[in-house]
Order: C-alpha cells, then sequence, then structure tokens
C-alpha cells in the first residue's frame, strides 16, 4: 500500500449556506467561511471540501448548477473565492470542490438551448426521449420522489432527471459535453485548486435503452438503480477524466457512489487503474432504511454496523482507499443516530469521533460534527426547506393521505435539514450565524451547543477531535495499519486490533449507555500505553478485563 498525502489528510466538509454568515442576509458566505478559518486551523484539519458555490437558483441548495464558472451571488464573488483559496493555502489547507457533473440546473445555459428543439446543438447534452404508451419513457422513479422524466412541450419530448425536475442528467455519451466538463475542471485546477469531491459520480452511464425496472407492489414508480449506478461505461469516463483533466495536477479526488459494493470500489480506486482516490460508498448509511428506502425507519444495530465496517475494511486492505464518514448534508447528526444525544451527548460523540480516526482510511469531519451538533425537530413542515423532504411528505400526506405524525417522525430521523441548521457559532441570537432571519432556522439548542463554549471547554468535543487529528499525525499506524475485530460477537462493545510496522493498537468502544465487560483474547498481550480516552482513566494499567462506562472509547498502543 503506497503512502500519499490524501490518505494521512483529515477533511472538513462545509456545507456554505449553513456555515457563517457574514453580511446579515441569513444566508452563509465565503466571506463568512474566510472569519472562520483560524477555528479550523485549532481544530488542526487538512483538507476542506466546500459543498457547491457556483451559481445556482439553489433548487437543491447548489447541487443545481446554473453557471459552472461563476459564483453564487448570495455567498461572494470570484474575488471573494479567490481570498478564500488564498487564505486557505496561507494556513497550508488544501481546498477541494464539488463537481456535480451528473446533472446541471435547468436554468444552466446548456439546457436552456437543449429544449428549444431537437436540432439544436446543444440537444444531446441532454437524456431525451419520446414518451411511451401515453406516458413516461420509462418507470424509473426520481431520488427527490416522482418520476424521474418531466415532459417538455416544446418539443413533444421528455427530460430525464435523476434528482429534481430542475436537474436535468447530463448525457455522457456525448464527447462534446465530456470535453465541456474536462474544459472546466481545468479552469478550477488551474486557480490552484486541489481536488474534487465527485457528486453521485457513479451514475453517470446509464444502461443502453434505459429499460424499465422491476415494479415494486404498490409503487407507482420503480427505484432504477441497477441502471444508472455503476453503468457500462463510467470506468471509461472515470479513466478519461482522470487522462483529460486530472493528470497534469497532483489533487486528490473522492467519487460520491451510492450502490457501490466493496468490489467495484476496488476497480474505481485501485491506484493502477487511475480513476478516483477514493469513494464515499453508501452501505452503513443505509442499514437503518427498510424495504421502502431511507423513510422506512429500522433500528440501527451495533452489530451491523461492525459488520459492514468489517467488510470495507478488510475488502480494501490491501488495495484500494475508502472514506469515513458518519454523516454530511444528506444525513442525519451522526450523535444522533450512532450514539446518544440527550443524557451521553459529548461522550458519545466522543466515541464515534475515536472510532472515524482510528480505521483506515480518510476521516471526513462534517461542519458542526466537532462540537457535536444534534438533530433538529422543527413542529410545522413549513420550517423545512430541504426538496427531498418536502417532495416526499408532499406525496405521502398530501397526495396519498398518510399519517402526517409519522412522516413528520421520518423527517426528525432521517431528514437531510437535520444537518443543515446553521452551525451554533455562540450563544447569541440565531447561535451567532447571523445577525438577520437565517434561512433555516437554528437548532433551539445552541445556547448548551455551541462552538465558542466548546472552544472554552478542554473537554468538550472540540478539544477531543483537536487531540485525535493530532494523534492520527503522529501514528502513521491509525492511518496505515491492518484491522482484525476482537469479541466480534458482543452486541454493544466494538473493539478492534490494528498492526503497523511491528506495533499494535486496540480500540474499544461501548456503543451502548450500558456497563459491559471488555475482554482481551487470551492471545493477546494485555499492558498497553493509553493513547486517547473520553473518560478519565488511571495510568497505563492492564487491560486484560475492563468495564467500560456508558460510550466510553478506549485506545492503547500496546508495549
Ligand atoms: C448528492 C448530494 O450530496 C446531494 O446533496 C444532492 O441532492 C444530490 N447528490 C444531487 O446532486
Amino acid at each position: 500500500m503506497t503512502k500519499q498525502w490524501w490518505k494521512e489528510a483529515v477533511v472538513y466538509q462545509i456545507y456554505p449556506r449553513s456555515f457563517k454568515d457574514s453580511n446579515g442576509d441569513g444566508i452563509g458566505d465565503i466571506n463568512g467561511i474566510i472569519s472562520k478559518l483560524d477555528y479550523l486551523k485549532e481544530l488542526g484539519i487538512d483538507v476542506i471540501w466546500l459543498s457547491p458555490v457556483y451559481q445556482s437558483p439553489n433548487d437543491d441548495n447548489g447541487y443545481d448548477i446554473s453557471d459552472y464558472r461563476g459564483i453564487m451571488k448570495e455567498f461572494g464573488t470570484m474575488q471573494d473565492w479567490e481570498r478564500l483559496l488564498d487564505e486557505m493555502h496561507k494556513r497550508g489547507f488544501k481546498l477541494i470542490m464539488d463537481l456535480v457533473v451528473n446533472h446541471s440546473s435547468d436554468e444552466h445555459a446548456w439546457f436552456i438551448e437543449s429544449r428549444k428543439s431537437k436540432d439544436n446543438p446543444y440537444r444531446d447534452y441532454y437524456i431525451w426521449r419520446d414518451g411511451k404508451d401515453g406516458g413516461e419513457p420509462n418507470n424509473w422513479e426520481s431520488c427527490f420522489s416522482g418520476s424521474a422524466w418531466k415532459y417538455d412541450k416544446a418539443t413533444d419530448q421528455y427530460f430525464l432527471h435523476l434528482f429534481s425536475q430542475k436537474q436535468p442528467d447530463l448525457n455522457w455519451e456525448n464527447p462534446k459535453l465530456r470535453e465541456e466538463v474536462y474544459e472546466m475542471m481545468k479552469f478550477w485546477l488551474d486557480k490552484g485548486i486541489d481536488g474534487f469531491r465527485m457528486d453521485v459520480i457513479n451514475f453517470i452511464s446509464k444502461v443502453d435503452g434505459l429499460p424499465d425496472a422491476k415494479m415494486p407492489d404498490g409503487r407507482k414508480y420503480a427505484p432504477g438503480g441497477q441502471y444508472f449506478m455503476n453503468g457500462p461505461k463510467i470506468h471509461d469516463y472515470l479513466h478519461e477524466m482522470q487522462e483529460k483533466a486530472l493528470a497534469d495536477y497532483n489533487v486528490m479526488t473522492v467519487g460520491e457512489m451510492p450502490g457501490v459494493s466493496v468490489e467495484e470500489a476496488k476497480l474505481y480506486t485501485a491506484e493502477d487503474r487511475k480513476e478516483v482516490n477514493m469513494v464515499f460508498q453508501f452501505e452503513h448509511v443505509d442499514l437503518d432504511a427498510g424495504p421502502d428506502g431511507k423513510w422506512d425507519l429500522r433500528p440501527m444495530k451495533m452489530s451491523a454496523l461492525r459488520d459492514s465496517f468489517t467488510k470495507w475494511q478488510k475488502g480494501l486492505e490491501h488495495e484500494g482507499w475508502n472514506s469515513l464518514y458518519l454523516n454530511n448534508h444528506d444525513q442525519p447528526r451522526m450523535v444522533s443516530r450512532f450514539g446518544n444525544d440527550k443524557e451521553y451527548r459529548v461522550e458519545s460523540a466522543k466515541m464515534l469521533a475515536t472510532f472515524l480516526h482510528t480505521l483506515k482510511g480518510t476521516p471526513y469531519i462534517y461542519q458542526g460534527e466537532e462540537i457535536g451538533m444534534t438533530n433538529v425537530r422543527f413542529d410545522s413542515i413549513d420550517d423545512y426547506e430541504d426538496i427531498e423532504t418536502l417532495n416526499m411528505y408532499r406525496e405521502r400526506v398530501i397526495e396519498n393521505g398518510e399519517d402526517h405524525n409519522k412522516v413528520m417522525e421520518s423527517i426528525y430521523v432521517k431528514g437531510r435539514d437535520n444537518a443543515r441548521t446553521p452551525i451554533q457559532w455562540d450563544d447569541n441570537d440565531h447561535g451567532g450565524f447571523t445577525t438577520g432571519e437565517p434561512w433555516l432556522k437554528v437548532n433551539s439548542n445552541y445556547k448548551e451547543i455551541n462552538a465558542q463554549q466548546a472552544m472554552a471547554d478542554p473537554d468538550s468535543v472540540f478539544h477531543y477531535y483537536r487531540m485525535l487529528i493530532g494523534l492520527r499525525k503522529e501514528n502513521p499506524i491509525m492511518v496505515y495499519g491492518s484491522y482484525d475485530v476482537i469479541m466480534p460477537d458482543h452486541d454493544q462493545i466494538y473493539a478492534y486490533i490494528r498492526k503497523y510496522e511491528g506495533r499494535t493498537m486496540i480500540v474499544m468502544l461501548n456503543f451502548s449507555g450500558d456497563t459491559p465487560l471488555f475482554e482481551m483474547p487470551s492471545e493477546l498481550e494485555s499492558n498497553g500505553e493509553l493513547l486517547i480516552s473520553n473518560y478519565d482513566v488511571e495510568g497505563n494499567k492492564n487491560i486484560r478485563e475492563v468495564e467500560l462506562r456508558p460510550y466510553e472509547a478506549r485506545v492503547y498502543l500496546m508495549n
């Protein structure tokens, strides 16, 4: 396994709309980000992934881009962005930008042209088809509810949109479109950025003929994932992108890939294949979904989480590379989902952090995670902003008469706005995020949970992250070590052993509010030096047996 800077890095994700507002319009912006770079320096991260800051009508908060080379007005200007890059580089941070090229906005100049006529030069930049039997060309369902096709009267055809109706899919079969994308990537690379996070990049190759998917019972449209995830030409496209856009730059790439398997991830990330450096896979964030998808709630079982992580840790042990995350702008807050955001909020946030930073892979911190921010419960659906949530609510409650309370419960657990509430900087109005009215309400717990409080308290989640990040830099075993589970059948304790260059590290994590007993397997050494723990632990003692406290985490380097 080769050593690479992006394997050793810790990445911090900024969702700009919710990070910090500098001008009182209630929307986070670039100058707001600049004002918080010293805070991130103190945290100790290496790379910043900036969610989209391009021009966009904001149907999906910037994931619907109308100009790939322009900055969103609410966020600032290109000069502001250039200053941001400069200020990041001055502090030693690298910047990776979001690359959203499975689809554009319907307000992008290409689409405005494309929809004009069937012989428009931009027609084939998108995926247009005739209707079938008086309806849509196939039965695929959009990821944001309803059909994945929208009828356009001007030319009497439908266009494909796997996300919202304002996010038409780009046609990667068209070499001209691909060239345009590569040129656009070079535009940003030449400005000096350090890489890309690629939005749903394994959706760009669709199966020929766009066949109907198998229709599940009682559904009007079918999840067509098997026909557009990891499609037939995906490896060719990524390889071509590497050769034509990325080869001349020493940058990092991470491909967001729903539905990717370990075997496929190996292909995507094997170094000699030159596709992407690492993937965001989804298996562990789909474990609490039932047969009807993410809103169909199931309990999150630690044993399932352990099995899934173990499969990925072992699968990519010798080739390929993975990213490590438990939340982002699309997923609920990790302390609410995998920990206990009430009685043991601080302990469980630290335990989960220990987990992420002691596995093989590149850890990602999502803004607010470092202060243990939690999910939110707004009383009214009107307080929600996320298009996925609102479309789902409309379809289920308003159109199909499902129970409002039941649907709200699923939004409280899974809705994307959980992670999008503004960052709680201090205990001033709106958590110090803005002096105006925030675009999305701040979580009402901002008086107790905020960055100012966290920085002042040496025992806070924030300072724990700082320590973990520091440890990872000093201990290559945390990055490159092998991984094996110990106590593989325990329901509450997740423990593993990592080995590297003659050293051994033991990680014990209690994923429960109980006090289970950790038992070191008899064949293993039991004298260790404590590296970090989220509770006070006396000295370096024999750890043959340890009664773990609620959500306790301990990491030992063995003698
Ligand atoms: C994945 C992004 O992370 C999500 O926020 C977005 O809605 C979809 N892709 C569509 O771009």
